[in-house]
């Protein structure tokens, strides 16, 4: 019998995955398959029942210890809208989303809710409230996924921390993970084509032997589908390369370090991260 997921994972991966026999055939997984990032969106807006019903879903999320640490930022003004997008002028896509949501760590509702004296501005506390709201934006991005939206998250706001924490009115101990444009998609998209599961999913104990020959491969078979080799980052200061893919350009990428005022900043907001 055909694997009903052939195409949807080699879609994803760009190699055929064995799934290891039958596997139940969903809908649902096929979409999350072959799931993409949106950046633009058609004028249609969304639906006040449609948003909130996200936004329910989201907060459905699983949550550490059901301590319920994330909290979301509706951003309807348009000039609070405008304030934020005028920060990142090159993603566009910040000031014209139908909708703009910020995801935010909030380790200070728990102090607040406790008659006894928590610190919950330790590393722990600052985590799980980081994986709490990682989980409610990605919970959000599938059920507005499956309502036909389009996302995107934005996590570049970190990179200009000062002026949306202000701009945001964010107190103490309560800070952005991610921001989420939604909005029903004005194109296709494409499908972002990921490493190979034999390198992501380890097998009883870490082990990267294969890493390097495996990543090669990826850089070559993404290069074949869509090659980004016009589009090298830095090369005055990296130099034109031969053969340009997706490992150099993450590794150029991340030369340019980002959210640099962030620890900064979380410690003037009563973090104290090496607790
Ligand atoms: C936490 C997080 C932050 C992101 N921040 C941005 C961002 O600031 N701007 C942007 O255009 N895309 C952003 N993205 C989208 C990623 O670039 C995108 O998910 C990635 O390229 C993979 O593409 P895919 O989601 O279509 O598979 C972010 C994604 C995540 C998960």
């Amino acid at each position: 019998m055909s694997d009903p997921y052939e195409s949807a994972l080699t879609a994803r991966f760009g190699t055929p995955v064995d799934l290891g026999g039958e596997a139940p055939d969903d809908p649902w997984i096929k979409a999350v398959l072959s799931r993409r990032t949106q950046r633009r969106y058609d004028a249609r807006p969304v639906p006040e029942p449609v948003l909130r019903l996200v936004l329910a879903a989201a907060l459905s999320a699983s949550s550490k210890s059901d301590y319920q640490q994330a909290s979301v930022i509706k951003v309807k003004e348009r000039a609070q809208r405008d304030r934020l997008a005028a920060l990142i002028p090159d993603m566009p896509w910040i000031g014209a989303a139908p909708v703009f949501l910020v995801f935010l760590g909030d380790a200070r509702r728990l102090e607040r809710v406790s008659r006894h004296p928590i610190d919950n501005g330790t590393l722990e506390g600052f985590f799980n409230a980081t994986v709490d709201a990682a989980l409610a934006l990605q919970t959000a991005i599938l059920a507005a996924e499956t309502l036909g939206l389009g996302t995107c998250p934005i996590s570049v706001l970190r990179n200009h921390i000062d002026a949306v924490g202000e701009i945001l009115a964010l107190p103490d101990k309560v800070f952005p993970v991610a921001g989420l444009c939604l909005g029903y998609p004005a194109q296709a998209g494409f499908v972002s084509m990921r490493l190979p599961p034999e390198t992501t999913v380890h097998r009883d104990r870490y082990d990267e032997a294969g890493l390097a020959a495996a990543v090669a491969d990826y850089d070559r078979r993404r290069d074949a589908r869509h090659s980004i080799k016009d589009r090298q980052k830095s090369p005055e200061r990296f130099g034109e390369a031969e053969f340009y893919g997706w490992s150099e350009d993450k590794a150029r990428q991340a030369m340019t370090p980002e959210g640099t005022r962030f620890a900064g900043w979380l410690k003037a907001k009563g973090f104290d991260l090496t607790k």
